[in-house]
């Protein structure tokens, strides 16, 4: 099968790196539902990547929403083979461990863990079926523990640490069905939530999470982090 054929869902897809990794997808071919919290914004993203691109209603902390978007989205293209877990929050403040903000680490875990959880719980069991999927999980070296050296943006760091161990158990389980399950590091990044000083655009960013969820038919790469296309330490 060519990329063409191919359907991908990009969670947060109207904006900043996830518009990026949906135009990038795009251009290669594959036909993108853009997952956005609001309606309009999904369009008019839409709008901009062509007509490959199709708006999806979906707000990752919401199961109803989750199951609604991903049933949509079957009706429409009638199989999803690519998940970019791109959604993602960074909301803490200035407290460092011992101190905690436990709304602020709630929040965070809800979209960076919980929301990539169940996007994979909806949409991995049809990949199985068809022996064919690519999941990215849009994670951080802040999550690293490897690369752990201070408690600044604690929440946010915490959730890409359990995101990539939610990569890590998803790939050992699905070992040998033809899916495969990667995280992917995009680097510090102009974006809302990178911000205007940031050395990367958007193209550098969506560069390894794209490369990922179009690794060919017959690659064995799954259980990896990588940032620039290079292995990065756990
Ligand atoms: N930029 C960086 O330097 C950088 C570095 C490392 C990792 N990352 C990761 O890259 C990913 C994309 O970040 P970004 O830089 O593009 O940030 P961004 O510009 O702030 O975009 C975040 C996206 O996530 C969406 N989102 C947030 N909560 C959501 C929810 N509950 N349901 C659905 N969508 C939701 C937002 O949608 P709304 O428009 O509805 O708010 C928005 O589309 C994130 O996972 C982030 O952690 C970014």
């Amino acid at each position: 099968m060519q990329h063409g054929d191919r359907t991908a869902l990009v969670t947060g897809g109207a904006r900043g790196i996830g518009l990026e990794i949906g135009r990038q997808l795009a251009d290669q071919g594959l036909r993108v539902l853009i997952g956005a919290r609001k309606p309009a914004a999904a369009e008019e993203a839409c709008r901009t990547i062509g007509p490959a691109a199709l708006p999806l209603a979906l707000d990752v902390t919401s199961a109803t929403s989750v199951s609604t978007a991903v049933r949509e989205a079957l009706e429409l293209t009638g199989r999803i083979d690519v998940l970019v877990n791109n959604a993602g929050v960074s909301l803490d403040g200035e407290l460092r461990p011992p101190y905690v903000d436990e709304g602020i680490l709630r929040a965070t875990l809800d979209t960076n863990l919980t929301g990539a959880w169940l996007m994979a719980e909806a949409v991995v069991p049809g990949m199985v079926e068809t022996g064919y999927g690519r999941v990215v999980n849009v994670t951080s070296s802040y999550g690293s523990l490897a690369l752990m050296d201070s408690g600044r943006h604690p929440a946010y760091r915490i959730s890409k640490t359990a995101l990539n161990a939610l990569t890590r158990m998803l790939a050992a389980e699905l070992a040998g069905t033809g899916v495969l399950v990667n995280a992917a590091d995009p680097g510090w990044t102009r974006s809302g939530m990178g911000g205007p000083s940031a050395p990367r655009g958007p193209e550098d960013g969506a560069d390894t999470p794209v490369w990922l969820a179009t690794l060919p038919e017959g690659d064995a790469t799954t259980g990896g982090l990588f940032a620039d296309r290079v292995p990065l330490p756990w």
